[in-house]
């Protein structure tokens, strides 16, 4: 999708097992559109040559602050001036101690110290056995270098190269990638707290079986995604579906839609906004077997009676925190034909400010979608683009129309 078009980043390579790690992070960011220089440290290049790093990166690698291929002989200044950020991946526990004293005797820390702080962001991917993670000077280094202007990025948790477990690893390359690509997202949500409901609900019929439906999740996680990426503190609401959680996004799982009203009602107090893309299931049958339904050889079928399900999102519009305008209610329509009308009178049911319609069951499980925006004031369409470039323009129309943002 080329999210990364124009920025040219410089990957910084401290040394340990993860620089196997930086090769993937190298290609995936040029797969972005990025243009990546590499910078490797002497310890770095004892666990990956520079010449896996050139081939990849399509660039020369630079390693010494005595370069004379620049003309000025001055890498550390020409590089850090180039760059849209520095991201050191993966950043040791030495390399974090030597930017927390302001070190410059070898050409990674020296560019990270020359760096002009107000446009060059500096980033660290820190890999480190866990014992060193939790060590307090590292702790205590880490905290020095975020005050002083680094964003530290997380460790994850796991199997280690030691062969011990813990906190420490370095984030897998797609997760970086995930935090680059937000770090570069402009932050028109800073300060909501977004709430989201995703996928099918399942509503069980006993044990073993239920009613559910197609929905895929994917346009909800979209939009839970992208409003993270645009600083929002987000809570996604899941049906059951098999969709990774979009990094720092805090995922509550929930299977019928009664189980996905309690969650959403014990949230919503607290939000600011809600966007319910749920396909929540009408109907549920009107009785749970405790027990599994048994053939009985009789040929004679079970009669299943049905009650109607909660509106999750009609009762969000109604709360009191919505009905005084402290809660911004998007709702989702999939219709099959006359969309216009449809969402315009779903709109005033709903009695939300922004319905977005979609024509139904050929959008679920695709990548792809077109959207129709319906609002007091008109209708407006995005047209169609892929669900992760349509959740980005619905969380920038959104931030246009919450009240405390226009003033
Ligand atoms: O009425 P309909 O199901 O077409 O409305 C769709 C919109 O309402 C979606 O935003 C959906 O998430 C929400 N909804 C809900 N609870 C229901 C039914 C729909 O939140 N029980």
């Amino acid at each position: 999708m080329n999210e990364l078009a124009g920025k040219h980043i410089v990957l910084g390579l401290s040394g340990g097992v993860a620089c196997y790690k930086a090769a993937d992070l190298c290609r995936q960011l040029i797969k972005e559109g990025a243009t990546v220089q590499v910078v490797m440290t002497e310890a770095a290049m004892q666990f990956i040559t520079p010449v896996t790093m050139q081939a990849l990166s399509g660039r020369p690698v630079h390693g010494s602050q005595w370069d004379a291929r620049e003309p000025n002989n001055m890498p550390h200044i020409n590089l850090s001036r180039e760059a849209d950020a520095i991201l050191v991946a993966p950043c040791s526990a030495d390399f974090v101690a030597r930017l927390a004293q302001g070190r410059a005797d070898e050409l990674l820390s020296l560019l990270c110290l020359a760096r002009p702080q107000e446009r060059v962001p500096l980033l660290l991917a820190p890999a480190m056995n866990r014992e060193m993670w939790a060590h307090p000077a590292t702790q205590r280094n880490l905290a020095q270098v975020a005050q002083d202007g680094a964003t530290v990025l997380a460790v994850g948790n796991g199997d280690q190269a030691c062969g011990e477990t813990g906190d420490g690893r370095m984030l897998e390359p797609e997760e970086l990638l995930e935090e680059v690509i937000a770090f570069f997202t402009p932050k028109v949500l800073a300060g909501q707290k977004v709430l989201v409901t995703a996928g099918p609900t399942f509503e069980a019929i006993d044990p073993v079986r239920g009613i559910t439906n197609h929905s895929s999740g994917k346009m909800g996680f979209a939009i839970a995604r992208a409003a993270r990426e645009a600083g929002a503190e987000v809570t996604l609401v899941a049906g059951p579906v098999h969709l990774a959680t979009p990094r720092g996004v805090h995922r509550i799982n929930v299977q019928s839609a009664q189980n996905m009203l309690e969650a959403v009602m014990q949230k919503a107090q607290r939000a600011s906004v809600f966007i319910a893309t749920a396909a929540v299931a009408d109907w549920r049958p009107a009785t749970q077997s405790e027990q599994k339904i048994k053939k009985d050889g009789s040929g004679q079928t079970p009669v299943l009676g049905f009650v109607e399900n909660p509106d999750i999102l009609a009762t969000v519009a109604q709360s009191q925190h919505a009905l005084v305008g402290d809660l911004f209610c998007v709702g989702f329509a999939a219709e099959s034909h006359d969309l216009l009308a449809h969402a315009t009178a779903k709109r005033q049911r709903k009695g939300v400010p922004l319905l977005v319609g979609n024509l139904g069951p050929a959008t679920f499980g695709q990548d792809d979608n077109a959207l129709l925006l319906v609002d007091a004031q008109g209708h407006r369409e995005l047209p169609r683009a892929s669900k992760r470039i349509l959740a980005q323009q619905l969380v920038a129309e959104i931030a246009q129309r919450l009240p405390a943002l226009q003033a």
